[in-house]
């Protein structure tokens, strides 16, 4: 099923007739179209060792190659082999991945379970820009390894255990809007958090944080309420519930806007019943020391000064910083941002044990995970054999290259976004003459930012340029949108009844092709942990489409087998299409 492979295993048995050793023997793509389908250097590599002139050992494999039917090589100076795949071998690729229910998408040789930490929505503060991109990334990712074959599980730890929590209460509890729990009544549970809206929260917080940056007793006091709401004292633990529930209803309806569903919406504080075992772990072997009241671990390894290059002769040599010790009890006793991580991953691991845990979240980020990770290898949170990976993105910036902002200077909001590209969406709908359909401007809308997301690599800083995400034409979402509505209209009036494709014309052959190279992407992107190769793979996959589509008239195709075998292509393209968007998280549509 896999071309390549099979052109690799008949150069290397060539290779290793003549006395190579050709296990590094590699065939990629070719980078001159014109030329050829897929090209091999490794004369180029070997002919030193052979002894020979790089040209001469090409020309010997090629000899020494049975004639087949699907494969033309041939040798080129200054010792290249290029390799031309037949008509016949790129038709019988196409129906034999028509009939795959994978569409050929190779699957991993042992399937993984793979727990994926992403979204990290805070409870009881607003969503805004920042919180785009994890969902988006995060929900790729995942699909893209189930797309492969892995088994994957999904949680939105949301954060809901920190100071958040306690300034909100705090807040709100001398703005009055708490009396009834600190009153006579101690069935908590049955007390209404009355008045307590989603909009009262948003005000509340941000008030509450400003004041802690300038009222020292105000943030002493909202530390002590954390604190009692970690330690699950009443009425504040009652409180905090019933925030939470409040919120992530919420959170819940953002995150479906996007298309990002998740297994679990545990959150920092379902790690709590945890945490006394995972700090036992440290104490008991050795690994926390006490500093200033509080409880640290050393992470930093041997020898990690790293030199920090000198910009002139005379300048002392400076050294990187080692990773500073983990901090995982307050001097107060309080729990940390780490802690809860280190928790979670021991709840995780006691629970599901899954193979890798993926999170997804800024680059800003990247020491906090460095320094759980650590930990739990050091403690045995997290067996020898697991992969911790923090995959960390970069910053959505605005078209001035600096990060996104209102006009007014302000955080956008995240459903701003959202609502902005619905309406964007729906102006260039209602150009197609497509009006009043909410749903089909935000599948377009949202899908357009995502592939302008997900287009970059994912540790790369980008403009949020919402015209150019929502062009019709070019590397967008909304192209392979079109593209595939464009498809289901003509497989709509053509009363198709099924048929094998059957590559004839260059236009077939160059979309066959593609659908070579969209398939080997979903590789490169699963080992780049960034999606980027797939949307490009994707657009050339719905481009190649529209070359054969403007040169051929598929509908009104005289002959009827050339019209089977046309119509198949659609068929096996928009197939395509769709898995791509699918795994990117974007709705496909069926007209636009
Ligand atoms: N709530 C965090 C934030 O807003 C993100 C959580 C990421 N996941 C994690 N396991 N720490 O920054």
């Amino acid at each position: 099923m896999n071309i390549k492979d099979e052109i690799t295993k008949v150069l290397q048995d060539a290779a290793v007739a003549l006395g190579c050793e050709a296990e590094g023997l590699n065939v990629t793509f070719s980078n001159r179209p014109e030329l050829c389908d897929y090209q091999c250097n490794f004369a180029m590599i070997a002919a030193k060792k052979m002894g020979e002139k790089p040209f001469d050992l090409a020309e010997k494999i090629v000899k020494n190659i049975k004639k087949s039917a699907d494969f033309a090589f041939s040798a080129v100076m200054p010792g290249f082999i290029n390799v031309s795949v037949s008509d016949c071998a790129l038709s019988n690729f196409c129906n034999t991945i028509a009939a795959d229910k994978h569409l050929g998408v190779e699957q991993v040789a042992s399937p993984r379970l793979v727990f994926f930490d992403y979204g990290g929505a805070n409870v009881a503060k607003e969503l805004h820009v920042g919180h785009l991109r994890s969902p988006i990334v995060g929900e790729a990712l995942k699909r893209l390894h189930s797309a492969l074959g892995n088994k994957t599980l999904s949680d939105v730890h949301l954060g809901d255990y920190g100071l958040q929590m306690g300034l909100t209460i705090l807040q709100l509890k001398e703005d009055g809007h708490l009396d009834a729990f600190f009153g006579q009544n101690t069935d908590y549970e049955n007390i209404q958090l009355e008045n307590v809206t989603l909009d009262l929260l948003n005000e509340e917080y941000p008030k509450a944080s400003k004041r802690k940056d300038v009222d020292a007793d105000f943030k002493k006091q909202a530390d002590e309420f954390t604190l009692l709401i970690q330690k699950g004292q009443e009425p504040y633990r009652t409180i905090y519930k019933k925030i939470r529930e409040l919120s992530v209803v919420e959170i819940e309806k953002n995150y479906k806007l996007l298309n990002s569903d998740f297994d679990f919406y545990y959150g920092e504080s379902d790690a709590y019943p945890m945490i006394d075992t995972a700090i036992q772990l440290f104490v008991d072997n050795g690994l926390a020391r006490e500093s200033e009241g509080a409880l640290v671990v050393d992470v930093a390894r041997e020898g990690e000064h790293i030199p920090i290059p000198k910009k002139s002769e005379d300048e002392p040599q400076r050294y990187k910083n080692p990773m500073p010790p983990a901090i995982i009890k307050k001097y107060n006793g309080g729990d940390l941002y780490a802690t809860t991580d280190i928790a979670t991953i021991l709840m995780r691991n006691k629970e599901f044990a899954p193979d890798e845990i993926v999170y997804v979240t800024d680059n800003r980020q990247s020491g906090h995970f460095e320094q759980v990770f650590r930990c739990c290898k050091l403690a045995g949170i997290s067996p020898e054999t697991q992969k911790l990976t923090h995959v960390a993105f970069g910053t959505m910036n605005g078209k001035d290259g600096k990060p996104f902002k209102t006009r007014a200077g302000g955080t956008v909001k995240y459903k701003d976004i959202v609502n902005l590209l619905t309406e964007k969406a729906e102006e260039k709908l209602k150009s197609n003459g497509i009006v009043g359909d909410d749903e089909l401007a935000r599948k377009i809308g949202v899908g357009a930012m995502k592939f302008g997301d997900l287009s970059n690599t994912v540790a790369k800083d980008y403009v949020f340029d919402i015209d150019k995400f929502l062009a019709f034409d070019g590397k967008t979402g909304p192209y392979i949108q079109y593209t595939i509505a464009r498809i289901n209209s003509i497989l709509s009036k053509a009363n198709f009844e099924g048929g094998q494709v059957c590559v004839q014309t260059a236009e077939e052959r160059n979309i066959a092709l593609a659908i070579l190279k969209l398939n080997s992407a979903y590789q490169v992107a699963y080992d780049a942990y960034s999606l980027n190769a797939l949307c490009l793979a994707t657009f050339d996959l719905a481009s190649a489409f529209s070359t054969l589509y403007n040169n051929h008239k598929i509908l009104t195709e005289a002959n009827q087998n050339k019209k089977a075998g046309l119509l198949a292509m659609c068929v096996l393209v928009k197939n395509c299409l769709e898995k791509s968007l699918w795994t990117l998280g974007i709705d496909s549509v069926e007209k636009m």
